[in-house]
């Protein structure tokens, strides 16, 4: 009589096997755990007026990690529809030529010193990161989804830099929507800008600010 055995124990690595192993070596797998910390952060964020921001800049080595995590937003098919443009030291006045000279073309009279607040826009904080939406046409994907996925890039700048100890301040005033400043500071036809963050250390703690109570933004959906 043939008796029924347990299988043998397979001692030849099956090629799954033997690519979750790999896997896990790269990868191991991440127990996601509350991150009291984070909810800190995310509780307690908020912005802080350019003009109330001071030095130090982000170190070369933070600017990455803030522009590291900037990346990493959800972006429906992949199609990285935003890139990062970096205003720090002489770059700053020197963007703010380009905002100075559209402010001057259409205002011919105005005051030296209204030019030249217009000259510094960009120099207010150590440094600024504009967020550059290239969303445009595609045969699957909504534009209008790849505008939220720059507003989400822009958003992770703010946090990023908030988490690194630093305050920001995400903003557009008119020259993010004047053509010619766009076309002075390199953007493409089709890029626009989805916010100048602008990034210092906050020179008092920041006061918050009213926030919309939940009962006048959340309804619950019933059948
Ligand atoms: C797309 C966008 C553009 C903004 N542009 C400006 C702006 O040009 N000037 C301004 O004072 N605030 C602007 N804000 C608002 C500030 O980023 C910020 O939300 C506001 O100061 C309130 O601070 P809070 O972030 O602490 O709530 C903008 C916000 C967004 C989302």
């Amino acid at each position: 009589m043939v008796g029924h055995c347990a299988p043998t124990p397979s001692i030849v690595p099956h090629p799954a096997r033997m690519l979750r192993a790999r896997l896990r070596s790269y990868a191991p797998s991440v127990l996601i755990s509350a991150m009291p910390d984070a909810l800190a952060l995310l509780t307690t964020r908020r912005s802080v007026k350019p003009i109330e921001l001071v030095g130090p800049a982000p170190s070369a080595a933070e600017i990455d990690t803030i522009l590291t995590i900037a990346a990493r937003v959800p972006d429906h098919g992949k199609l990285v529809p935003w890139r990062f443009l970096v205003f720090e030291g002489d770059g700053r006045l020197a963007a703010g030529e380009k905002i100075a000279a559209a402010f001057r073309a259409d205002h011919p009279d105005a005051k030296p010193e209204h030019v030249e607040m217009e000259r510094t826009r960009l120099a207010r904080a150590a440094l600024v990161v504009a967020v550059v939406s290239r969303a445009a046409p595609h045969v699957k994907i909504p534009e209008w989804e790849q505008v939220l996925s720059a507003g989400a890039a822009a958003m992770n700048v703010v946090l990023a830099a908030h988490a690194l100890g630093y305050a920001a301040n995400w903003m557009t005033e008119w020259y993010a929507y004047d053509r010619r400043v766009l076309d002075a500071l390199g953007l493409a036809p089709n890029e626009r800008i989805a916010g100048f963050v602008h990034i210092g250390r906050p020179a008092q703690p920041p006061t918050d600010r009213p926030r919309p109570p939940l009962a006048d933004v959340v309804t619950r959906f019933t059948a």
